[in-house]
């Protein structure tokens, strides 16, 4: 059925969701070539939309997943995703969604405050096992869009803060059962420029320095999501452009030799499939 008859079908139950896969294919494709050119890693943030036909797509496309629960990881999971292609952040981790993670040893859990670094650290010693974390820290940009979908500023609840870092350190070397690899961010969604994005490279060079002086080898850099969808124009939907967005990283963000920079986009790609 094409997207008029849909439309102005009678007869169809309620709620009626409908996708449009050409598009989602042809948005996920172009996320991926703009990634690959400049070797970056994309995982798709699985609260944008969990139906296991999108996931699909998304898998074949060969990205990651991002999630922020236990179920979303079990979700994952289910639909065939790998546990190395598995992010997991959240604030207020439960325990048993802690363990799931260090069950499976995914890609990272990202650690949202010290005194979740303390409880995953009880964790995964108690299940004998050394997991891979990533520290999410708040880099106190402002994304520039709605304050309730800001998440990188000091005011917010997520991440770990500037001031917070002598006390994180201290207890990451403390940590015997965490290995530190990775340094987590995302300031916000529905982002319309890219000067955010700018901010964010500049803070994120900051804050790894501060690490690396540290003798900490970070393994990858996650800079999140937030991509804005432009809902002005909700049928102009047939060029996605996301080479500028990762140009702006690849400008701007001082990797590391062998560093990976990964990203976890989700509205931006469920909210172009109708
Ligand atoms: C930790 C994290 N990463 C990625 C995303 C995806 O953001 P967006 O859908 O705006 O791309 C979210 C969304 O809230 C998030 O909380």
């Amino acid at each position: 059925m094409d997207r008029k008859s849909i439309l102005n079908s009678q007869d169809l139950p309620t709620p009626y969701y409908a996708y449009d896969l050409d598009v989602l294919r042809k948005t996920l494709s172009a996320a991926r070539l703009a990634a690959d050119k400049f070797n970056f890693h994309v995982h798709y943030a699985i609260k944008a939309n969990s139906h296991p036909r999108i996931l699909k797509e998304v898998m074949e496309v060969g990205f990651g997943i991002d999630c922020v629960s236990g179920q979303e990881v079990r979700h994952a999971l289910d639909n065939g995703f790998q546990p190395e292609n598995i992010a997991f952040a959240g604030v207020g981790k439960a325990d048993w969604e802690i363990d799931l993670a260090i069950e499976h040893e995914i890609f990272t859990l990202n650690v949202e405050s010290i005194e979740e670094l303390v409880v995953i650290n009880e964790r995964a010693e108690m299940a004998g096992k050394k997991v891979d974390i990533a520290l999410r820290l708040n880099p106190d940009v402002n994304a520039k869009t709605h304050h309730y979908i800001t998440t990188g500023l000091e005011e917010n609840k997520f991440g770990i803060s500037r001031w917070q870092f002598n006390e994180l350190v201290e207890v990451v070397r403390a940590s015997s059962n965490v290995n530190l690899v990775g340094l987590h961010f995302h300031i916000g969604s529905q982002i319309q420029s890219l000067e955010p994005f700018k901010n964010l490279c500049t803070r994120i060079n900051e804050y790894q320095s501060f690490f690396l002086d540290q003798g900490f080898h970070i393994k990858h850099i996650n800079a999140g999501g937030g991509l804005g969808v432009d809902y002005n124009n909700p049928d102009d939907l047939n060029n996605p452009d996301f080479e500028p967005f990762f140009q702006l990283f690849s400008d701007y963000l001082e990797l590391k030799p062998t560093q990976q920079l990964h990203f976890e986009l989700g509205a931006f790609f469920s909210s172009e499939l109708w």
